[in-house]
């Protein structure tokens, strides 16, 4: 049974970890195909917490090989110090990691884009992205001249490279206008970057290849999707988006493996809705609704650490990536933080003009418009933490998640009360 795929159908932060954890032990292969350093996961396993940007949470499996594709864009200094972290800690990062010589690399002028820009450049609203230079470095990899593979910097002209980029670069970075003096040197750049360059070799690989054949074969893949469909470079609420396809039709390009090898689309919302940085974010609760949420679920930013705006559950936004990520099931997560609200609300249409639609609207200044039309549900009193049985969670919990189900036009296959494995819950199978 070749390949399953977890895919984030909100803004990002839907505890995917958690599920690709869980999956992992049924796979051989987990791969991380898009995105970078700007996702972040916290991985749980016995008495030892660990915090994984880019490498997969299947690094903690001797048994399992973790693969960072081309779609990737990396940062060599970062990546090093998760694997210098986890070596500290005993666990083992050999020929189990792999990372693509496709992957784009993240220099340091890709970070002072990343601030200079998202500083001045946009009108209004600041897309409030995490820095990590993530925009910029697919901005390069797109317009092709400046840009740099991992498989580049083993080549003979890796150094001229780096002297021609990074004299246009300071010419960019003066232009920018900041007022601030920022000059890169060439040569310490091309030394640092040469030394992490032979620090990665053993790991670099034609993943494409490898995953090819791994497919064929009928390995079990994992393809472990970052961020959310909504912050989808194409599809997302562009342009308050990440640079690239963070929903289902991404695993493809970022990995190089056909869609036709995959075989279940699992779907991860949260039982709410949260979001990060910038832009419309129709049902968001900025009251007390919305910090009794981000309380209870400590949302917070991973990576950043900033407060997540938080709100109710868009039924009208989940219906419409899980259709684009083209979803069999899915999993709501978290669905202990909403416990004690006395009701709770989902967003079954969006009115435009009067006019009601479940469409979701391609223009962000018409999802800044639209008005949430809401379902109020009962909420349950009870602490569901410790329930281990989906048929033992309280009716009214019961009846919010068929209400999801329903909406979204998916049936829930798994349920999380809780950041241990324990707490998750298996939807039984229907008898046939
Ligand atoms: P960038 O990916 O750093 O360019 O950030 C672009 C937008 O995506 C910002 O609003 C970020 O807050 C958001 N974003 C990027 N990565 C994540 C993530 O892993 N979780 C949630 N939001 C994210």
């Amino acid at each position: 049974m070749p390949a399953t795929c977890v895919i984030g159908l909100q803004w990002g932060d839907e505890a995917k970890g958690k599920i690709v954890d869980l999956l992992t032990e049924r796979h051989d292969i987990v791969v991380r195909y898009q995105g970078g350093a700007n996702a972040g996961h916290t991985v749980v396993t016995g008495d030892q917490t660990y915090k994984l940007s880019l490498i997969p949470s299947g690094i903690f499996r001797p048994r399992v090989q973790c693969v960072v594709a081309g779609g990737v864009v990396l940062n060599p200094a970062g990546i090093l110090e998760e694997i210098d972290a986890l070596v500290a800690r005993g666990v083992q990062v050999g020929d189990n990691l792999m990372l693509s010589d496709r992957a784009h690399v993240i220099f340091p002028w890709h970070f002072e884009e990343d601030r200079l820009i998202d500083q001045q450049c946009t009108s209004g609203e600041a897309i409030g992205t995490t820095l990590r230079g993530i925009g910029p470095c697919y901005r390069d990899k797109v317009g092709r001249s400046f840009a740099v593979r991992l498989g580049d910097m083993y080549r003979y002209d890796f150094h001229d490279r780096i002297v021609q980029i990074v004299q246009a670069k300071n010419h960019i970075l003066a232009g920018l206008g900041s007022g601030e003096d920022v000059h890169l040197d060439a040569v310490e750049i091309f030394q640092q970057y040469q030394q992490y360059a032979q620090r990665l070799k053993p790991h670099v690989a034609d993943t494409t290849a490898y995953l090819l054949d791994a497919v064929e074969a009928g390995k079990n893949v994992l393809f472990e999707g970052a961020q959310g469909a909504l912050l989808d470079i194409d599809h997302g609420t562009f342009p308050f988006v990440t640079s690239s396809n963070s929903s289902g039709v991404g695993v493809s390009a970022g990995s190089g493996v056909p869609g036709c090898y995959v075989t279940k689309v699992i779907g991860i919302v949260k039982a709410y809705t949260t979001r990060v940085g910038g832009g419309p974010f129709p049902t968001e609760q900025d009251n007390d609704v919305g910090q009794h949420i981000r309380d209870r679920g400590n949302e917070y930013g991973t990576v950043t650490r900033r407060p997540r705006r938080c709100g109710w559950f868009d039924a009208v936004a989940a219906r419409y990536t899980a259709r684009l990520s083209g979803v069999d099931v899915l999993a709501v997560m978290l669905l202990d933080v909403p416990s004690q609200l006395p009701e709770l609300k989902i967003c079954t249409a969006y009115e435009v003009g009067g006019r009601r639609t479940t469409d979701f609207p391609s223009h962000v200044d018409d999802l800044r418009r639209v008005v949430p039309v809401y379902e109020t549900m009962p909420g349950w009193q009870e602490e569901i933490s410790h329930v281990r049985r989906i048929a033992d969670l309280p009716q009214k919990a019961r009846n919010y998640l068929d209400r999801i189900s329903e909406l979204v036009g998916r049936p829930v296959e798994v349920v999380s009360v809780g950041a241990d494995r324990e707490q998750t819950m298996f939807a039984e199978p229907k008898p046939s």
